[in-house]
């Protein structure tokens, strides 16, 4: 695993900094393989990266939608992260609509959802093999409690290796999940954190030993590059 741990001075410097990173990313994937492929996260913090993503003149034909997890809701209720995304980015440009792989939140039950969502990303990645298919970019956010994607502490879904997608549980809210060895599959994996609030959680991850069912994003050592973007807030006693 390769660690990098950029921490830039606030969100705006932040947002351009993922710009950035994602864009070269995006450049050496549609040279060397004519696509690049990206898992996004939810929340809030990623949603003025994907404005700024939007204002860019992008191959939007070559570029393949993802999400790392998403909520268990419509793709028109307000908690969902399609939603968010489509509004900030994808319904801005120009990209067709079979290059965005949206959860199926509309199936009959979370599990179903979470299994026609894996059956979709094998087909994209025509991959039947034992091996996990690899993203070029997953984005992730990180909770101050640790969690990422909707992989939370003490979960059943922390426990589920032998799948990509799985059911994620906040609260007793479902969600659907990429398992931690699918993201670890990534060629990039991309944290974005911001906020001091998520300075406790970032001490915990960052410690050379501390449980991983209780700090989650510490299941996250891909087997590519590890990119931990943070602004000043969340991780000044980081900074190596
Ligand atoms: C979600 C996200 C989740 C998010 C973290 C951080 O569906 O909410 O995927 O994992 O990244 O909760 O959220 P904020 O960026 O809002 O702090």
């Amino acid at each position: 695993m390769n660690k990098t741990v950029e921490v830039l001075p606030d969100q705006p410097a932040l947002v351009a900094r993922a710009l950035e990173l994602i864009l070269s990313k995006l450049e050496t994937a549609i040279e060397q393989r004519g696509r690049f492929s990206i898992a996004l996260s939810g929340g809030s913090t990623p949603k003025p990266l994907y404005e700024a993503i939007a204002n860019q003149k992008l191959p939007w034909d070559k570029i393949h939608i993802f999400w790392g997890d998403e909520r268990y809701v419509p793709p028109d209720h307000p908690d969902s992260n399609e939603l968010m995304t489509r509004r900030a980015w994808l319904d801005r440009v120009d990209i067709p609509a079979a290059n965005i792989h949206p959860v199926p939140t509309l199936s009959a039950n979370p599990e179903l959802a979470a299994a026609k969502y894996e059956q979709q990303l094998k087909e994209f990645f025509n991959s039947s093999g034992v091996e996990f298919p690899s993203l070029d970019v997953v984005l992730l956010g990180m909770g101050d409690d640790a969690h990422t994607a909707s992989l939370f502490p003490h979960t059943e879904a922390l426990k589920v290796r032998d799948r990509l997608v799985t059911v994620g549980n906040k609260d007793g809210n479902p969600r659907i999940s990429f398992t931690y060895p699918f993201i670890n599959a990534a060629s990039s994996v991309i944290f974005l954190v911001a906020g001091a609030n998520k300075r406790p959680a970032l001490t915990q991850v960052f410690a050379p030993v501390a449980d991983d069912f209780t700090y989650p994003s510490r299941l996250i050592r891909p087997q590519g590059e590890l990119w931990w973007l943070l602004d000043a807030a969340a991780g000044l006693e980081l900074q190596d």
